[in-house]
């Protein structure tokens, strides 16, 4: 009804609106009076954390994009090598694991039927599961040895947005933790990141103020057959996120692609007007990677590609080659996907209301999939 989608058109429109708060509840009660880091809560003894020597992250869909934002984080602040597998592939191909390994298994709804397998496949292998999860009580926390719940609330569009978000803090609260339990990253940087972090719900209202023009592209967008997106580093699945939404939602073919594999095949489908999204790293930091996307920039706008730049305020290197140019506030690096993936959900979404879509029920889609 109406009043449930609390005045917004859509469940997904709702629930994007609500990212700033879902990110803020997941991570209350997380950080102590110091502003440290607190998650007694994964009952995972210190001695082990220390002795993981891998981590294999686990999911379906949406929640596999976590993951691989995931990756980049645990490798960074944890310094453990870390592989991430859709949980679908990971069960039939005999994965290597054993008590040393630390399965991670991110999962919206705890009773998709893969990720629940992967899981049952990874404790009798004698790995330790860790479940990222936004549902109390469900049955793939249930099944593992520790839970992290993601605070989302529950998320009734079939297109995941909120428990993404959340997703992406439980990961990096996971990745702080290994690393500050292994002592590879400190307490300081640790605080720092937290700062960081209690700063993303504002800086995600920032990005909600702002979607206007993004709406207005989207209906613009909406006789297209094709769009395509582009990242790197943590952009990169972004970029596959993007895709997946407009796939879901607008029926559109979406494809995205690692912007350094662009003279690999992908820039041979660039033709005159096709409309391709680029998010773009920091000019802060990794600067190197930033230069390097500004140069795809102007190679695929060359060929006529159509531009939708999604760049840092400030970025003034972007703005001679974006055709459309959406803004989003300055966060560190591996936090970025936190901000950037919102015009993107906003993107999809109108795509598909202006395409005369179902917004939470897409076609041939379900919530969850407790099938195999
Ligand atoms: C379905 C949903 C997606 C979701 C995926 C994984 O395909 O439509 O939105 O990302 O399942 O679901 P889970 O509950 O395991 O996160």
């Amino acid at each position: 009804s109406a009043a449930e989608k609390g005045g917004y058109d859509s469940f997904m429109l709702k629930e994007i609106a609500e990212q700033p708060r879902a990110v803020a509840d997941t991570l209350l009660g997380r950080i102590d009076a110091e502003g440290a880091l607190t998650l007694d809560e994964v009952r995972i003894p210190v001695p082990e954390l220390r002795a993981v020597e891998k981590v294999v992250v686990v999911a379906c869909g949406t929640a596999f994009h976590a993951g691989l934002i995931a990756k980049y984080a645990i490798e960074h602040w944890a310094r453990v090598p870390c592989e991430v597998e859709l949980a679908s592939e990971f069960r039939y191909r005999d994965p290597i694991l054993d008590r040393r390994s630390l399965v991670v298994a991110i999962s919206q709804s705890g009773e998709t039927m893969d990720t629940l397998m992967a899981v049952r496949h990874a404790r009798e292998q004698g790995a330790k599961v860790l479940a990222i999860c936004n549902t109390n009580g469900s049955t793939i926390p249930r099944e593992s040895d520790a839970v992290l719940y993601t605070h989302a609330g529950p998320e009734v569009a079939v297109a995941s947005t909120k428990a993404f978000l959340t997703q992406l803090v439980a990961c990096y609260l996971v990745a702080l933790y290994l690393g500050q339990s292994r002592g590879t990253t400190w307490g300081d940087e640790v605080r720092s990141v937290i700062r960081d972090l209690a700063g993303i719900p504002a800086a995600l209202e920032r990005v909600l103020a702002a979607v206007e023009p993004v709406r207005e592209l989207a209906r613009s967008l909406a006789d297209r057959n094709t769009v395509l997106f582009l990242g790197r580093h943590v952009g990169y699945p972004v970029a596959l996120e993007g895709a997946l939404k407009l796939k879901e939602l607008a029926y559109m073919h979406a494809e995205g692609f690692a912007a350094g594999e662009l003279k690999h095949g992908p820039i041979a489908l660039v033709e005159r007007g096709l409309p391709v999204v680029v998010v773009v790293p920091s000019p802060r930091g990794r600067s190197v990677l930033h230069g390097k996307i500004v140069s795809n920039i102007q190679e695929i706008r060359a060929r006529g590609a159509r531009t939708v730049v999604i760049a840092e305020e400030g970025d003034d290197a972007v703005v001679p080659y974006a055709d459309h140019l959406f803004r989003i506030p300055a966060v560190p690096t591996l936090l970025q996907p936190l901000v950037a993936t919102v015009p993107l959900q906003v993107f999809a979404c109108e795509l598909a209301t202006a395409r005369g879509n179902e917004v939470d029920q897409p076609r041939n889609l379900a919530k969850s999939v407790t099938v195999e």
